[in-house]
């Protein structure tokens, strides 16, 4: 058969193109004979294996390969020569090579037989595959992540399917307690009194549950954005409530240090008390950490007329490995984190025309701040 080198090159210049050829080729080439011994291991093998030619030609293949591979391979062959049964020969399939430094990485082997004089022979083309074996990990990492994220939207759905039953219940309650308080209106019995204010009670504490689910229904329901003037104070003291919902035995002490004089911000205020809702929750998992555990949280008005909000924890402050990333999806150090809910904040407010930031407390522990433009007055 005439190949296209044949006609323009003599015999010295096929050579040389032939070791133009193996020392450039960015895929590793590897010749071996029909007991496994490496013939040829060209430059980008080098790179690949950590060997220098000299440690591996002569030497068999199997050196190339982790266990059990290794251990397999004599095996492959064997079976290929006694039974002609192809595994991976004129084939080619994903396989794991192993480095000089006893690292192993991805490749994509293919191997075809030949014959060099009356020898059987054996060549493969390895591509190295670790960025596409990352990008995958990567992809599915995400998808799992994604999972997550939809499940806790089954869960949104639920909450307020749940919040409606609860409210009907509720309602009840209320109505059966102030027809109980009717009935005994007019009787001084002093244990009549007594009932009469423990169904007071009953009835402030009915009212409260029902607040609570109704914060929490308006808060996982979907809806379009509605911005309206909003009392900045009103709207971070009822996020509050709500994410510290299930914090009470956690031992933290909860300062307020509101200046009650600010003026109104146009937001959603929904929104707002979703950056709020995360914020708190972050300091509060971060202050589980701790055994001081002292959350302040503080609003005022800046000359440049804008509205902040901090929260500043004494907790163990940001660990080195988010710091720089801290506002970009998917970065957590918790177990159970999905590393979504700065970033969501941060689009939030910079969504309000405002900032978020973080910065170390210099006695430790870490403040958050958002700022946002007020009403000009
Ligand atoms: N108040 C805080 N103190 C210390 N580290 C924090 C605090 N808030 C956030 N972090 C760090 O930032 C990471 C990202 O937070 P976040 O985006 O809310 O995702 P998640 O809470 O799901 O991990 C957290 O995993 C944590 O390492
Ligand atoms: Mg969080």
């Amino acid at each position: 058969m005439k190949t296209g080198m044949d006609a323009p090159f003599k015999d010295a210049e096929n050579a040389a193109l032939f070791q133009v050829l193996i020392n450039t080729a960015v895929d590793g080439i590897i010749v071996i004979d029909a007991v496994g011994n490496v013939r040829l291991y060209n430059k980008a093998c080098e790179r690949l294996f950590g060997y220098v030619p000299e440690e591996v030609l002569g030497r068999n293949i199997k050196m190339l390969m982790p266990s059990p591979y290794r251990e397999q391979h004599d095996g492959y062959i064997d079976a290929y020569r006694t039974t002609g049964e192809r595994k991976i020969i004129g084939i080619g399939r994903e396989v794991l090579g192993q480095n000089k430094d006893g690292s192993t990485f991805p490749m994509y082997l293919s191997v075809g037989e030949g014959r060099l004089e009356n020898e059987r022979i054996f060549v493969g083309i390895i591509h190295d595959i670790t960025e596409r074996h990352n990008a995958a990990s990567r992809l599915q990492e995400v998808q799992s992540e994604l999972a997550h994220v939809s499940r806790l939207n089954e869960m949104g759905q639920m909450t307020s399917a749940l919040a409606h039953e609860l409210n009907q219940p509720l309602t009840a309650i209320m109505n059966y307690l102030r027809a109980a308080q009717r009935t005994v209106t007019a009787l001084d019995d002093p244990a009549v009194v007594r009932a009469r204010e423990m169904m007071d009670k009953a009835a402030g504490q009915t009212t409260r549950a029902g607040e609570i689910i109704r914060r929490l229904r308006d808060f996982v329901e979907k809806r379009d954005a509605r911005h309206a003037h909003e009392d900045v104070n009103k709207t971070i003291e009822e996020a509050i409530s709500l994410a510290l919902v299930g914090a009470s035995d956690a031992n933290i002490g909860v300062t307020l240090n509101f200046d009650r004089s600010i003026p109104p911000v146009l937001m959603d205020r929904i929104q707002i008390q979703q950056v709020v809702l995360n914020l708190v929750r972050n300091a509060v998992e971060a202050l589980q950490e701790v055994s001081v555990r002292e959350l302040t949280i503080k609003t005022g008005l800046e000359e440049n007329g804008y509205v902040y909000a901090s929260f500043s924890d004494t907790g163990p402050g940001l660990p080195d490995e988010v710091a720089s990333r801290l506002f970009q999806p998917f970065v957590t150090t918790k177990e159970k984190g999905m590393g979504i809910g700065l970033s969501i904040c941060q689009s939030i407010v910079n969504g309000h025309g405002g900032l978020l930031s973080a910065t170390p407390n210099e006695s430790g522990g870490t403040t958050f701040c958002f700022r946002l433009p007020a009403m000009d007055a």
